[in-house]
């Protein structure tokens, strides 16, 4: 959805860096930031069931870049958690796919970057048809009605 991002032939998940390396096709940079919407349930939840990034058997991941419209941020706080929970259900149907995808979410938005989010997940090649099931829920939500530009790279190793 919105402007595609030009092809390449790998990527580098660098972190601490600032800057692009050289040669580079395109760079993003994300910070991993505080909760904004999670309740303390939720939390816990989440926590239990969450594995960690880098399992030698999740030799497949997603690098979903994401931009919400303006209309988005110009809600109040509570709004926002409404439409993202209450409506779109983005926890409580994400949490079925748990333990399966290890996940870490990225802010851009304060950083001046064309996305406002960079999503990453990882999983095992066996998982994969779950975890696209999961994408075309989240897709289909009012939620994604805020998404103006969606880029969905996805990678093996
Ligand atoms: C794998 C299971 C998933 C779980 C457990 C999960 C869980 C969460 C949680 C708890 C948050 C809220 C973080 C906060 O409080 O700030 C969140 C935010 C977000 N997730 Fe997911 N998620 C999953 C899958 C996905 C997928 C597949 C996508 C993209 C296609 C996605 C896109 C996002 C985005 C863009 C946000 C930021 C929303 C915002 O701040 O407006 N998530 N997710």
């Amino acid at each position: 959805m919105g402007a595609p991002l030009p092809t390449a032939e790998r990527l580098a998940v660098l972190e601490g860096a600032r800057a692009a390396p050289p040669g580079a096709t395109w760079a993003l940079l994300g910070v991993v930031g505080h909760e904004r919407y999670v309740e303390a349930r939720e939390h816990k939840e989440l926590a239990a069931r969450s594995p960690s990034l880098g399992r030698p058997e999740a030799a497949r991941a997603a690098l979903i870049p994401i931009r919400k419209s303006e209309a988005w941020w110009a809600l109040p706080q509570e709004e926002r958690r409404a439409i993202f929970e209450e409506r779109s259900r983005h926890i409580a149907t994400s949490l079925k796919y748990l333990p399966a995808v290890a996940r870490r979410l990225h802010h851009s938005r304060d950083l001046g970057e064309p996305f406002d989010f960079l999503t990453w997940f990882e999983f095992a090649p066996v998982d994969e048809a779950g975890f696209d099931e999961l994408v075309a829920m989240l897709r289909a939500t009012d939620e994604w009605g805020f998404v103006e530009r969606e880029v969905d790279i996805r990678l093996e190793r």
